[in-house]
């Protein structure tokens, strides 16, 4: 059925087109997407707002059983990553949780705000309950939320002031849900074609940047992400957070290269669109609530509506919506792209677990 009011919506975003090549070439096959346009976007996000993310680097790795074992359901391990580069170590903890079964089972990579086990945002029995082992990791032992690049990981790789494309915190978090899933693809208690990657509000921004650079994710969640996360950045809705506010708050998520579009969205040659649509043909999963305005959802979901045509290239479905923007209460889960939109605020809520969930069996049974 043909959209009215969102490709309406859409039309007034005058979004850069996500099929046309830089030298004005529409493209309409899979091959010219992986080829020409996804490399280009790729380019033009790290280059433009993200930052390059660091080069690999092979850090040494130490496991530790820890004694809680969840009601007899799960092993819980620590697991430390200690990096070292031209003699500079950073080691980060992280948190691995998987059923006690001895099966293999699919996971989470979640970036967390706090490393507790369980956690206000991680609901780990119910985790282990559906079947999915967890890898947590606190994003400030990776390198802290500030402007300070001397510390953690950030202090590896950044030497001086940060100038272009040097990577934000955004870029270092990322860099170590990859670094995760490194580890997990050596781990047999994980389905290794089935790993995620999930995260709330900056870390669900993370994790979009995640799943879109690294294909190794079989899907992503990414829980209240807003403004430079999975709403288009034109056109915001009133009272939602604009690139100018989130720039001049946190100009360290992004590289410096970012700043010129602070005030003139409109010149930006890309939009999360373009983001979004990397992580086809895997799994992107968008969740909203009704009193996070700031997060700017009716823009959520239009972003699942633009990117979902480089799924239906893979002759996949993209989101599947009614033609209207969205209603507190819609799970819009039976697609590729999936977006909720709940009661209450910002928040990582059991709730919002649960849909995702069952979105992913769904996807994974398919
Ligand atoms: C601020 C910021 C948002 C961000 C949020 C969070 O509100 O403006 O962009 O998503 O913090 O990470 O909690």
């Amino acid at each position: 059925m043909e959209k009215i009011v969102l490709s309406e919506e859409l039309k007034k975003r005058a979004l850069p087109e996500l099929f046309l090549t830089p030298d004005g070439k529409q493209i309409s096959t899979r091959e010219e997407w992986e080829n020409i346009l996804r490399p280009y976007w790729r380019e033009v996000l790290l280059r433009e707002e993200y930052g390059r993310v660091p080069p690999y680097v092979a850090p040494e790795i130490q496991t530790e059983r820890k004694p809680i074992d969840f009601a007899g359901k799960a092993v819980w391990e620590t697991v430390s990553f200690r990096f070292n580069v031209s003699g500079k170590e950073h080691v980060v903890p992280t948190q691995l949780i998987y059923p006690a079964d001895g099966k293999k089972h699919p996971f989470f990579i979640y970036l967390n705000f706090r490393p507790d086990i369980p956690d206000i945002y991680l609901p780990v029995e119910e985790l282990m309950d559906n079947g999915f082992g967890i890898f947590s990791v606190c994003y400030n032992d990776v390198t802290t939320d500030n402007g300070d690049f001397t510390t953690g990981l950030a202090a590896l790789f950044q030497t001086g002031e940060r100038t272009a494309d040097d990577t934000g915190k955004i870029g270092y978090w990322s860099y170590m849900a990859s670094r995760m899933m490194d580890y997990l693809q050596t781990r047999p208690e994980a389905d290794h074609a089935a790993i995620g990657v999930a995260g709330h509000s900056r870390l669900g921004k993370t994790a979009l940047l995640t799943a879109a650079l690294d294909e190794r994710f079989a899907f992503v969640c990414s829980n209240d992400s807003g403004c430079c996360g999975a709403a288009l950045s034109r056109c915001r809705c009133e009272g939602g957070e604009r690139v100018v506010d989130i720039f001049n708050r946190f100009p360290y998520w992004f590289s410096p290269s970012f700043a010129k579009y602070a005030e003139a969205v409109e010149t930006m040659p890309f939009d999360q669109h373009c983001l979004l649509a990397l992580v086809a043909p895997r799994a992107a999963y968008i969740g909203g609530a009704i009193q996070d305005v700031w997060a700017d959802n009716d823009n959520q979901l239009l972003n699942c509506v633009a990117s979902s045509k480089a799924w239906e290239l893979y002759g996949k479905t993209g989101i599947i919506t009614p033609d209207r923007l969205p209603v507190c209460g819609d799970i819009f889960t039976d697609g590729d792209v999936g977006f909720h939109f709940r009661a209450g605020k910002h928040y990582h809520s059991r709730t919002d677990w649960l849909v995702y969930m069952d979105a992913v069996k769904k996807y994974l049974s398919r």
